[in-house]
């Protein structure tokens, strides 16, 4: 199995940006501990952090030619506002999993609404950087359940 970790806008300021929200680990440890849990499921992780909404659409469009089985992705502030981001996730058809360091249900209602997550194989939320292990271990077994 090979996933596909895409992390949206300013999550490359992870550690030092609002520890309160988001925690004190960077991206690159998140990254490294990704793919540590990779190695012990047998999937290949790779991960791919953009600023810009149109990288990230292109990363979607790759992962479909590049043989990605599965997508975890915090599409960070873009949840709230992207319908490109979602459109693109449908078209290259390929399960995901929406993740949030914080959970957003407690904090502003701006961002209680997420435009991509009833497209969603589910969401996690709350946790901190063990939002996306937990997306990994269940999207791992969603895939294995579908025999991929
Ligand atoms: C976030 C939550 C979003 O509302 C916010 O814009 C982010 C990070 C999270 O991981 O908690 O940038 O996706």
């Amino acid at each position: 199995l090979h996933i596909l970790v895409l992390h949206g806008p300013n999550l490359n300021m992870l550690g030092t940006r609002e520890p309160g929200h988001y925690g004190n680990q960077t991206l690159a440890e998140i990254n490294a501990s990704l793919v540590d849990l990779g190695q012990s499921l047998s999937v290949e992780v790779t991960a791919f952090q953009s600023n810009h909404e149109g990288a990230l659409i292109d990363r979607i469009h790759q992962a479909a030619c590049d043989g990605i089985d599965g997508i975890v992705i915090n599409p960070a502030a873009y949840t709230h506002t992207s319908i490109a981001l979602r459109d693109a996730l449908l078209a290259v058809s390929l399960p995901f999993i929406e993740v949030h360091l914080s959970n957003v249900h407690r904090r502003e209602s701006f961002r209680h609404r997420s435009m991509l997550v009833d497209a969603a194989i589910g969401v996690i939320a709350g946790f901190g950087p063990s939002s996306y292990l937990l997306a990994l271990r269940g999207l791992n077994e969603f895939l294995r359940l579908q025999n991929k």
